[in-house]
């Protein structure tokens, strides 16, 4: 999705700007752009393509301001062009405004600017905003910056939709506007320079103290201070929060993607996630959660999109084993509208990584109205649904830049596992197997390690099967929702087409698409489920596929292609184990085909709109 940039301070924007764009290179985009103020004149430069592709433009040298905002963006209303790219500017040239979000009324605003007289040069829906901005500061009579504040205020109580905005205006060449609603931004700040990003880890490298903006809070930026407005326009005040990551967090580190990188440090990310969780029993501070309302509630729903949703699949199981509640796992964009029976019997868990997902936080909200409890799982301090959910959990992988999630994955799936426990041991059930869960989930780190030994095996059958064009993926039970993340994320970084079939479904249907030399890869963690899982698997092998197998089982003398051996765990813990092969099956193969592992085609790293 669209990024947004923005700096003003005592040294010049422009390569603070590219410095920050390309750190948000990982969200997805087609064209960037930036501009800056001199001598009270709005200096704009951009184009479709990457944001490198701005430094060959000629005109970019002579962008010299010491304030400026920029921008890639991920085309929705209007293909990428230069016209269509951001920032965009009003008639008159005075406002510049670069925008993350869709307005959803756009065509009826710009009628209606039309008709007063303002003419649109791109297709979007964001060239609205610095027309409606002019239209409402040309009509004010007030003066200094609540003229300023006023004009961009009037202007957002017409929007619909959702918007982060950073807005110049020629006329204040020493201050800038920001303010957001329902998509991400960031504030970050020093003594003399106030940095603007719509993620930490792009300007981690400069600060680590950081104000979060509430929808509709605007926030009036000068190099040394930071004010801040609700849409009534009284001054409110807020406090800086501070982020933990280091900078190198968010840097490659020696490894050659950020993909590679992530998966490699999932033994750290999950010890963190563990971090002071599990000491003597399980615990979850500030989670203020009963016996008596756990006792009353009769379904678990864990709601979320993509791989988050597959990390509420893995742990479905542990929920209904050790807590003995009956959980649902939903994908968000379906639970919003599907009118879900849901109440205050209801208790409703959100995963989300980036903590921006706009339909993880729709699907949040609708669950509050109807009255249920809701916990966040995010990775993101201070994300949007942190602030919307009754409780957050935090996992503690660190920035994760790779589209492709994994360290993300395996923390979130550690963070249940805490939580089913933590449950169980207030509700008082099956606490034997509480303790055995404890105990085992100490040892995931150290098995994880085990996992990643295996990466050239892995790798070695990856580059023989790279150029397939369709891979399966099988399992059961638990193996199953593994299947399920297995195949996204090889489809998402190799452009492989892929599917995850439960394997007791091939003979309904899927078998029909097993032919010679077809590659199958299937996974067997669950020692009762072994039996059935390999007569599935003979099924395909009987009809010419190559097979590979990942297992924590001894199978004996089969005729597989290729077994990769993981560590024995339980079914709980099995998920975050089995990926680790299957995250590295799809990076080799996708470097194999030499294509951008961390930045697939189409795809962006938080999605913040619908
Ligand atoms: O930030 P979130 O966890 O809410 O993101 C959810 C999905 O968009 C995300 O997991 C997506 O499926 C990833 N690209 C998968 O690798």
């Amino acid at each position: 999705m669209c990024g947004i940039v923005g700096y003003i301070g005592t040294q010049k924007a422009k390569p603070i700007l590219i410095n920050g764009l390309l750190r948000l290179e990982y969200r997805g985009y087609d064209s960037a752009g930036i501009a800056t103020i001199e001598n009270n004149v709005i200096k704009n430069i951009k184009n479709k393509g990457r944001v490198n592709d701005l430094l060959s433009i000629p005109e970019i040298e002579t962008l010299d301001g010491t304030i400026g905002i920029g921008h890639t963006r991920w085309a929705t209303h209007g293909k990428p062009s230069s016209t269509n790219s951001h920032p965009h500017l009003d008639n008159s040239n005075t406002f510049a405004v670069v925008h993350n979000g869709i307005i959803e009324n756009y065509a009826e605003l710009r009628k209606d600017l039309e008709n007063k007289g303002y003419k649109f040069l791109s297709e979007t829906d964001t060239e609205v905003i610095p027309n409606l901005i002019h239209y409402f500061f040309s009509n004010s009579s007030l003066t200094g910056e609540m003229k300023f504040l006023n004009a961009v205020n009037e202007a957002c109580k017409l929007l619909v939709g959702s918007f982060a905005l950073e807005i110049l205006c020629s006329l204040y060449p020493n201050s800038m506007l920001v303010v957001r609603k329902d998509s991400p931004l960031v504030i970050g700040t020093s003594q003399t320079e106030n940095y603007i990003s719509s993620d930490i880890p792009a300007i981690l490298s400069f600060t680590k103290d950081f104000y979060l903006l509430n929808d509709l809070e605007f926030a009036y930026l000068t190099r040394d201070t930071v004010k801040f407005f609700d849409n009534n326009l009284n001054q409110i005040s807020k406090n800086t929060t501070s982020i933990e990551w280091n900078a190198t967090a968010a840097e490659k580190d020696g490894f050659e993607d950020f993909m590679l990188k992530e998966i490699f440090e999932q033994p750290k990310s999950i010890r963190e996630t563990i971090g002071s969780h599990i000491n003597g029993k399980c615990v979850i501070n500030d989670l203020n959660i009963s016996k008596e309302y756990l006792e009353s509630i009769n379904k678990i729903f864990i709601v979320a999109c993509g791989t988050a949703m597959h990390a509420g699949l893995a742990c479905k199981s542990v929920l209904e084993q050790i807590c003995e509640i009956s959980t649902e796992v939903d994908i968000a964009s379906e639970f919003r509208y599907r009118n879900p029976l849901i109440n205050e019997k209801t208790l409703c868990i959100f995963i989300s990584q980036s903590g921006e997902t706009a339909d993880t936080i729709a699907a949040l909200k609708l669950a509050k109205e109807r009255g249920s409890k809701t916990i966040a799982i995010s990775n993101v301090i201070g994300s949007s649904i942190s602030r919307e959910a009754d409780y957050t959990i935090y996992t503690h992988a660190g920035p994760e830049i790779a589209v492709a999630s994994t360290k993300a994955y395996t923390s979130q799936i550690m963070i249940l596992n805490i939580l089913a426990l933590y449950f169980a041991q207030i509700l008082e059930r099956n606490l034997d197997k509480v303790e055995a869960l404890k105990q085992e989930l100490l040892e995931v780190p150290n098995k994880v390690e085990q996992c990643l030994k295996l990466a050239n095996e892995v790798k070695e059958f990856a580059n023989k099967v790279y150029k397939e064009k369709d891979i399966f993926f099988l399992g059961r039970g638990i193996d199953y929702s593994s299947s399920l993340e297995a195949s996204l994320k090889l489809k998402e970084i190799s452009y492989i087409h892929s599917e995850a079939y439960a394997a007791g479904e091939l003979k309904h249907g899927p078998i029909a698409l097993i032919e010679n030399d077809i590659t199958v890869v299937a996974l067997i963690t669950v020692p009762y489920l072994v039996e059935k899982s390999i007569s599935n698997i003979q099924e395909v092998i009987t009809r010419g596929a190559k097979t590979l197998i990942i297992t924590n089982q001894d199978l004996g003398n089969k005729t597989f292609d290729k077994i990769i051996r993981i560590p024995e765990a339980s079914e709980y813990v099995s998920p975050i184990l089995s990926i680790i092969p299957m995250q590295l099956f799809a990076y080799y193969i996708s470097k194999e085909k030499g294509l951008d592992v961390d930045k697939p085609r189409n795809l962006a790293k938080s999605v913040t709109v619908e």
